[in-house]
């Protein structure tokens, strides 16, 4: 390829596993301000030291986080969370575990977040999200190396790496009220701050040819490119949903083009750069346009156009809810299993995220 941005692919150990997702493969750096922070994330990853990632939402908090995990040398699992999504019902249970009798239910003795991730990283995403309760629990944990499992007297010791990740300013938030100092000041070890893709251009064309050969392949297309102008229209736009969005809008765009080359017409960028509003309202003419498109798809024989514009569906519900799928099945107007049921189809679904180290 004579491309002028061909960015630097940094493999990621356990992509091959099922549980790590559709979408995440590899970790493309094109601009020297992520160049830095990968050599940050090197440098701390190397350590025992509770990492912070700070940055918005689809900055990729969570690739970098594996990283740290892959350049820890630690042979355990790298386990996710994301604090925002946890239910407060069974909250303990999930995070410390119960044995068998603990509870009407508990039939099993059952391992929780904490000891599945032993010898290994585990990940709490959004954890300014935190429910109160929970800040205090994990304080202690961290504090005392150990957890006890429901109905169990015996504590079991831990050996976790954590990395936390927020895109909320802690500091205000402990300011607020709403997060623990004394669990800010255990997570501020070393805090690394993603940058927004606005300000890390070089990165905008490596990425977009990343996903644009990814998504070309899943729906089984020939070679794909991006037209000059459609180059352009990529590096002007502000990206307020980050590298998410981009991805978003490359997936869309190649199931709108109905030949190998992506033109500026098929990439669905919004008129002005300013941040999307927190609820836009829907007009009657919002869904025109939405009808507009499909039309336009129909017209192009996309195949399993269907399954395809439910996948949009249900990711864009899902990350509009923050990854919260009570919330995201509300907003759908359907039951929490259908939402669930429809993840799992499209590889979305984000079950106990356990990858093997090596
Ligand atoms: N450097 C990168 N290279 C390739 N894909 C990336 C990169 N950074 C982020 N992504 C992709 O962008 C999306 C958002 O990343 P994620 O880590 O979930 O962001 P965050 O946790 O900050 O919200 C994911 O699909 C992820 O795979
Ligand atoms: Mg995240």
């Amino acid at each position: 390829m004579s491309s002028p941005h061909p960015g630097k692919v940094i493999p990621l150990p356990g992509a091959g596993s099922p549980a790590f997702g559709t979408r995440a493969r590899s970790l493309i750096v094109g601009d020297p301000r992520s160049d830095h922070l990968l050599r940050q994330a090197e440098q701390v990853g190397a350590t025992r030291a509770t990492v912070l990632l700070v940055g918005e939402t689809g900055t990729g908090k969570e690739l970098i986080a594996r990283h740290i995990h892959d350049c820890s040398r630690r042979r355990g699992p790298f386990v996710a969370i994301n604090c925002g999504a946890l239910s407060s019902a069974l909250i303990d249970a999930e995070l410390f575990g119960h044995e068998s009798g603990a509870y009407t239910g508990a039939t099993h003795a059952r391992p929780g977040w904490f000891e599945a991730a032993h010898g290994g990283t585990l990940f709490l995403d959004e954890i300014g999200d935190m429910q109160s309760p929970l800040q205090i629990k994990l304080l202690r944990v961290l504090q005392e190396r150990q957890i006890v499992r429901i109905g169990a007297r015996q504590p079991i010791a831990v050996d976790i790496r954590l990395v936390a990740a927020t895109h909320v300013d802690l500091a205000k938030a402990v300011q607020a009220g709403r997060f623990r100092a004394d669990l800010f000041y255990r997570l501020h070890v070393a805090a690394l701050h993603v940058p927004p893709l606005r300000e890390r251009s070089g990165d905008i064309l490596p990425l977009a040819r990343h996903f644009l050969e990814l998504y070309r392949s899943r729906l089984g297309r020939p070679a794909a490119s991006l037209s000059a102008a459609a180059e352009q229209a990529l590096l002007g736009h502000t990206w307020p949903g980050n590298i998410r969005e981009l991805e978003n809008v490359i997936h869309f765009a190649l199931i709108l083009a109905d030949k190998g080359v992506i033109e500026r017409e098929n990439l669905r960028l919004p008129e002005t750069h300013s941040r999307l509003p927190d609820s836009p309202s829907l007009s009657p003419d919002s869904f025109g346009a939405i009808g507009q498109s499909v039309r336009q798809l129909l017209e192009h024989n996309h195949p399993a156009l269907d399954q395809a514009l439910e996948e949009v569906i249900v990711r864009s519900a899902l990350e509009h809810c923050k990854g919260n799928q009570v919330r995201a099945a509300r907003a759908l107007g359907i039951s929490r299993n259908v939402l669930r049921a429809r993840l799992k189809r499209h590889g979305l679904l984000m079950e106990r995220l356990v990858i093997a180290a090596e």
